[in-house]
């Protein structure tokens, strides 16, 4: 059942080239240059007169939602507000019937999520689902929604189910975009073709950085703190990867934004603190090369996620994973790869139960 790999949690990692595939498959048709997905287009008014979108989630779910603001109000141009499910839910929000909602739960159970969206649906907001189990009870009370094809996901910890729903924010921001104009066709031919691909970035990042981040991950396996740092779309892709290490490994980390180090955090580093910085060259590179000097001056232990044929980050760092390039947006979807890769690797040299991590459950369906 485990595919021959040792844990689910791997097993999932290596499936994503193929549950992003599926997850795109009978929507993404690029010779035709369109995005089919009904759930968007039998409601296309609804999406084209919202005064904003919210979405709703917990946990990894929200680091997607948070990427989805990104993609949304970059190509959609459509205001975006992310919320954690069990903040929306006791804060009086401000909701109308001009509000549309994405929800976003693999389970399609989350206890806040759910009674967010009842709240939601009774001030009258368009609700859309994305979720990974089929008919789930978030499925079921949504109005409309795509499902993620990532297949069941066993692992406690959230990997292909993640990447599945940022493909899916990132089709619903291409067609919302194409539709209203905000995205003019040879971009979004562009994007698409590039989209078509990652699959494929997704299995090359596999092959060709796996056996090193396994070494690397020995070499963290006594670390007590861990900060993650991206930028822009990498920004959430750093919470996403902190987390991860945190529920598998237990090594408490931290995901920031690189520019608010300078408000805070740059006061923790010193030679013990290992840094994992995401610094692809599309998406404020310059930026981060400054973050990564005043990192290296306080002698922090820098891992950097970098494109091929990376010079300045690389020069830097103690440690170099290198992604291929890709349009900034995508980036989430292929720097997340070592970065779970990472957390496995170190949760299981600490001889941890990556599949089913202590206090944790698969759906928190209590609040
Ligand atoms: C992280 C993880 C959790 C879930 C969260 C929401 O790896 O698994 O943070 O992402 O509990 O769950 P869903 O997506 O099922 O609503």
């Amino acid at each position: 059942e485990k595919g021959g790999y040792e844990h689910f949690m791997l097993k999932e990692i290596f499936e994503q080239p193929k549950s992003v595939h599926d997850t795109m498959r009978g929507r993404l048709l690029v010779e035709e240059g369109v995005i089919k997905m009904a759930g968007i287009w039998d409601h296309i008014e609804k999406f084209k007169n919202a005064n904003r979108i919210i979405i709703i989630a917990c946990g990894t779910s929200w680091h997607a939602g948070l990427i989805g603001e990104y993609l949304i109000e970059e190509y959609a141009r459509i205001p975006v507000e992310v919320e954690y499910a069990s903040e929306f839910r006791y804060r009086n929000p401000i909701i109308t019937d001009k509000d549309v909602v994405i929800a976003i739960s693999q389970s399609g159970e989350t206890a806040d999520t759910m009674a967010a969206l009842k709240l939601a649906k009774e001030k009258g907001a368009f609700i859309y689902g994305i979720c990974n189990v089929v008919d789930s009870s978030i499925a079921r009370i949504t109005d409309a929604g795509s499902y993620t094809h990532a297949g069941p996901e066993i692992g406690v910890a959230s990997t292909k189910a993640f990447t599945a729903q940022l493909t899916i924010l990132t089709l619903i921001a291409f067609k919302l975009g194409k539709h209203n104009g905000n995205l003019g066709n040879a971009d979004f031919m562009r994007l698409i073709a590039e989209l078509d691909a990652i699959p494929k970035r997704i299995e090359d990042v596999l092959s060709s950085t796996h056996d090193l981040v396994q070494n690397i991950a020995k070499d963290f396996v006594g670390a007590t703190n861990f900060l993650y740092l991206g930028r822009g779309y990498n920004y959430p892709a750093a919470l996403e990867g902190a987390l991860k290490l945190k529920e598998i490994s237990y090594i408490h980390a931290e995901g920031y934004p690189a520019a608010e180090m300078k408000h805070g955090p740059i006061a923790l580093i010193d030679e013990n603190m290992p840094i994992v910085i995401i610094a692809p060259k599309k998406g404020h590179y310059d930026k981060i090369v400054s973050n990564v000097q005043e990192i290296k001056a306080r002698k922090g232990k820098i891992i950097a996620v970098v494109n091929k044929g990376d010079t300045q980050v690389s020069a830097m760092a103690d440690y170099v994973i290198e992604i291929p390039e890709t349009a900034e947006c995508f980036s989430p979807i292929v720097a997340s790869v070592p970065l779970q890769l990472l957390a496995y690797y170190i949760a299981v040299y600490r001889g941890a139960n990556v599949d089913q991590p202590r206090n944790l459950a698969k759906s928190v369906t209590v609040e």
